[in-house]
């Protein structure tokens, strides 16, 4: 067992010497380097975009402004195959392959860094369903114990910030949970909880209505 331990902690210090030598010795790549991160998200502007937008014809959200601590969990998420490799998870299985190219953990950290200080950019409108805000308020009662009730999230729950997100990528991530397309990777504690939740509405009317108020939400 203790050698194992020690294996480990040797690969890691390894793994640390290396990553500083390839860095040029950048002191704070571990915090996430911005000018490493702004370099990497090169690697994402053809789906997510310069200003970090989103695109739905890509399938890719909106990510600009995201916290750090969720962008950094969703990309190693996604690294290790716990999101986004269900055979009809369509938009996982294309930012599966892209998370492949942040070879390391400080290229993770970094390029998460950049994503999160990037400003926020206001959602168009995109379905074409009205829904009704009202009664989405009372859908919504269930998810602010996790979203929080502004949409601002909440770390301690694992849970992103649902305002400034698009409507056409909340609608679809909602009916992923639902038909068991995300959140059943081996490993996804959150999202087998967010699958629990979306058992809450009922129908897309209710799906649309609770986007509707999560839409009167500013942060
Ligand atoms: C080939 C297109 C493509 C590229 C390039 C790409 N992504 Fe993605 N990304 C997507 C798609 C599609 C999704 C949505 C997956 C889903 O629907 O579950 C996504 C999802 C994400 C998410 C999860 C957002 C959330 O709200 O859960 C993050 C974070 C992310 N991408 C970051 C990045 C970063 C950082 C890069 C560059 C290193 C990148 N992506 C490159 C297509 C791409
Ligand atoms: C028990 C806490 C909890 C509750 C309650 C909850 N959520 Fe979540 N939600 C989470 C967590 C944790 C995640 C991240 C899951 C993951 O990594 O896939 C999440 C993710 C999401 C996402 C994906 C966002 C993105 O950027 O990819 C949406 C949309 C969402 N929740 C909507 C809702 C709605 C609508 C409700 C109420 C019906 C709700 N949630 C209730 C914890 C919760």
């Amino acid at each position: 067992m203790f050698g194992k331990l020690f294996a480990h902690t040797t690969v890691r210090a390894l793994v640390a010497a290396t990553i500083v030598i390839a860095s040029g010795g950048i002191a704070n790549a571990e915090d996430g380097d911005l000018a490493r991160g702004e370099q990497l998200y090169a690697l994402c502007v053809k789906c997510h975009m310069a200003d970090g937008g989103g695109n739905s014809e890509a399938l890719a959200p909106a990510i600009a402004g995201m916290p750090v601590w969720y962008v950094e969990m969703q990309l190693k998420n996604f690294a290790s195959g716990i999101r986004g490799l269900h055979a009809k998870d369509t938009g996982g299985l294309r930012m599966y392959p892209m998370s492949q190219w942040l070879r390391t953990e400080a290229d993770q950290k970094a390029v998460a860094a950049y994503v999160a200080s990037m400003t926020p950019v206001e959602p168009e409108k995109e379905l074409e369903e009205e829904g009704d805000p009202a009664r989405g308020a009372g859908y919504y009662a269930v998810c602010s114990g996790c979203h929080g009730a502004a949409g601002e999230g909440n770390q301690g729950m694992g849970a992103p910030p649902l305002v400034g997100q698009s409507d056409w990528y909340l609608f679809s991530s909602i009916k992923k949970y639902r038909n068991k397309i995300r959140g059943s990777g081996t490993g996804d504690p959150y999202g087998v909880a967010m699958q629990g939740m979306v058992g809450t509405l009922a129908d897309e009317a209710a799906i649309v209505d609770v986007i509707a108020h999560i839409e009167t939400l500013s942060q």
